[in-house]
């Protein structure tokens, strides 16, 4: 039978693992990959001369003329760096701030409707996401006391608070899935895949990244974590009441044996609680003595 410690230890695995990779996820900018053939562009420019005078100071400055990988904080250069853009170096590749979390007032002032619908579905998946994070840390404390105590109480709490916090990462990347399909057929101004030219769009290619598999991976091992601690609890439990009726069973003994030696022992010798045949056999011994003294007689 699978026992409580397999699974608090399974649960622990999974969780810490899913700790991890959501913290990766969150913290690196290949969520959405965009190459942009650039070569292909300035083959069209020089095809078309009236193209290249009206895009080229775009096609230098502006971030959608170039291959670009997403995060949820950051947009980062993998090749080419759009020029004075104010980029900063994390991990060895050029990045800028999204700045999408509290836009300018300058632009909220002309938002459309659809637009604040993405703002907010962006805020509420970044705020999903990171409670998520803090509920992971919580349950972690609550998990190690409730492991050392081999309390119930405790083992549930940390199974739910693990199931909140992975619903929560889920709703975070059901938001940041909204901002997607928004940007992508929803919005039609800067800089958004609408307004686009259609030399871009023809040279421009759209990928999910890493980071967003690690952080559905992650997701999924969180899930994992609470559905072991589930089975935790639940093996705690019957090994409790195992335990209990195992001592119920020591205090039954002895009463057992009595009604068992007396009925072995028809002469009430059954005193002796413990030894269950002991009785038996002083039978035969008081037998055999009166049957020597009979003999001896
Ligand atoms: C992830 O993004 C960084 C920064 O843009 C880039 O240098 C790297 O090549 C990307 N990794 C993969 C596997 O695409």
């Amino acid at each position: 039978m699978l026992s409580s410690p397999l699974f608090l230890s399974l649960a622990s695995v999974f969780t810490l693992l899913g700790l991890a990779l959501v913290s990766i996820a969150i913290s690196t900018d290949n969520w959405t990959e965009v190459q942009v053939n650039r070569r292909e562009i300035i083959n069209a420019f020089k095809r078309e001369p009236e193209l290249s005078l009206r895009l080229q100071n775009a096609f230098g400055h502006n971030i959608i003329y170039f291959s670009r990988n997403y995060g949820l904080f950051h947009t980062c250069f993998p090749d080419t760096v759009p020029q004075e853009i104010g980029s900063f170096s994390k991990f060895s590749s050029p990045c800028i701030w999204n700045n999408e979390f509290n836009p300018p007032e300058a632009k909220k002032d002309h938002f459309s409707t659809p637009e604040w619908y993405r703002l907010y579905a962006y805020r509420s998946s970044i705020i999903c996401y990171g409670a998520g994070i803090i509920v992971v840390v919580l349950s972690l404390i609550t998990g190690i006391l409730g492991c050392w105590n081999r309390s119930k109480k405790l083992i549930i709490t940390t199974a739910v608070l693990l199931l909140i916090a992975s619903l929560a990462m889920c709703l975070a990347m059901m938001g940041w899935h909204y901002v997607a399909y928004s940007e992508r057929y929803l919005l039609d101004m800067e800089p958004y895949y609408k307004s686009w030219e259609s030399v871009l769009k023809i040279t421009s290619r759209h990928n999910y990244g890493w980071s967003y598999i690690v952080s559905w991976i992650g997701i999924a091992f969180l899930m994992l974590g609470s559905i072991f601690m589930f089975w935790a609890y639940v093996a705690v439990k019957r090994e409790e009441e195992m335990a209990l009726s195992a001592k119920h069973g020591a205090y039954l003994m002895p009463n057992y044996y009595d009604k068992g030696a007396g009925a072995i022992v028809p002469y009430g010798y059954g005193t002796y609680a413990g030894y269950g045949t002991y009785p038996y056999y002083n039978q035969y011994n008081t037998a055999g003595y009166y049957g020597y003294m009979t003999y001896g007689r």
